[in-house]
């Protein structure tokens, strides 16, 4: 049932403020104590290992900055397949963190099963609570994203960024560190920002049927929200079949920015946060090679540099560590909207499966 939408995919992007609000009432208290299945306790680990693949493994890669900003912990991240065959020492105080929305994906449960008897705990952060990398895990977090029918995955990310988010603020309490003000504040908000965002009449339709006409698309981000250019890419050649790359903005000038011409659109994710002055020079760089900057900010952002670009979406000011979970939604519409201008199958994207149960 979708819901009066016009496929799954759209049916589980507007759900994301809701499953987002009844997810942090399951796991945040009224004084703002976080209580996560298995009393896991992050002053047991002296550091964290996640392994997922596809979408997962970007919020994985989102969590790994907040593990280490707001809790001081190490973080190793890897995807399933690169890690099952490296063989990589896993330390006895090491907590081993699997996530995966099916729960069923064969390489990382291959992974899950070379770190038990290894490291200290194997955690599985999953939407199937009864699925294999579950039953084999020593804790279980289940995100309650509810069935995602849509290939393409939005609402698990989004509750997967959120469980990751707030484990990483568990960590901090657990070790004694002060968390940053109005975070919690701030994570308590974030649904019904994310509605504004949903329902705003906004130009999201209009820059999509522009990407529609793109060979090549860049995502660019840096700091909290590079993994989210990643996804953003990821996202866009699932459904729409356009070739698009994320990178660390950083990164442009060491190669990517060859590709830039006229006719490529670079989108570019910059909250006005203490990296946005580093993020801006690499657009400039863009502009000065003819490419077609989409700047995604909030509105000083877009006042101080929107003028340069050929659109913006401006999007609510949160709190530097909410950025991530907010500038999904954007790269999800993105996306989606430009894979409907094409016309392409949304739901069932050719050559990919849901749940991918062999390697
Ligand atoms: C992307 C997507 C895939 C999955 C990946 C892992 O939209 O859906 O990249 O994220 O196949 O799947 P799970 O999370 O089920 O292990």
């Amino acid at each position: 049932d979708k819901a009066g939408h016009k496929h799954f995919m759209a049916k589980e992007i507007a759900e994301q403020p809701a499953l987002l609000a009844d997810l942090i009432a399951n796991y945040i208290g009224a004084d703002n104590t976080i209580t996560l299945p298995g009393d896991l306790n992050f002053a047991d680990y002296d550091r964290v290992l996640m392994v997922a693949c596809g979408t997962g493994y970007y919020a994985c890669k989102t969590a790994k900055n907040w593990f280490e900003t707001v809790a001081g912990m190490p973080v190793e991240v890897d995807v399933a397949s690169e890690y099952r065959y490296r063989e990589p020492p896993v330390g006895d105080r090491t907590l081993a963190l699997y996530l995966s929305q099916s729960g069923e994906t064969a390489d990382t449960l291959a992974a899950l099963r070379y770190t038990a008897g290894k490291a200290a705990t194997i955690a599985a952060i999953v939407n199937v609570p009864e699925s294999s990398i579950a039953r084999e895990a020593d804790v279980v977090l289940p995100i309650r994203a509810g069935v995602e029918v849509s290939v393409a995955s939005t609402k698990a990310f989004t509750n997967q960024l959120a469980i990751l988010l707030m484990m990483a603020a568990k960590a901090a309490q657990d070790r004694g560190k002060i968390l940053a003000e109005g975070l919690i504040d701030g994570l308590r908000a974030l649904p019904g920002i994310l509605n504004v965002v949903l329902d705003a009449p906004d130009n999201v339709q209009s820059i999509s049927r522009g990407l529609a006409e793109a060979r090549d698309v860049l995502f660019l981000g840096r700091g909290a929200v590079y993994p989210i250019a990643l996804e953003g890419a990821l996202k866009l050649k699932e459904i729409s079949y356009i070739h698009a790359e994320g990178y660390a903005a950083g990164e442009l000038k060491h190669g990517p920015i060859a590709l830039v011409d006229k006719h490529v659109p670079v989108i570019v994710l910059a909250p006005r946060d203490r990296l946005f002055d580093k993020t801006v020079s690499n657009m400039q760089e863009v502009l000065a090679r003819g490419g077609k900057v989409v700047l995604i900010s909030d509105e000083a952002g877009i006042n101080e540099f929107g003028a340069d670009a050929w659109r913006t979406l401006t999007l609510p000011r949160v709190h530097p560590t909410l950025a991530p979970i907010l500038y999904t939604i954007p790269v999800q519409l993105l996306a989606y909207h430009t894979a409907v201008a094409k016309g392409t199958d949304v739901d069932q994207p050719r050559n990919l499966a849901k749940s991918v149960t062999v390697e």
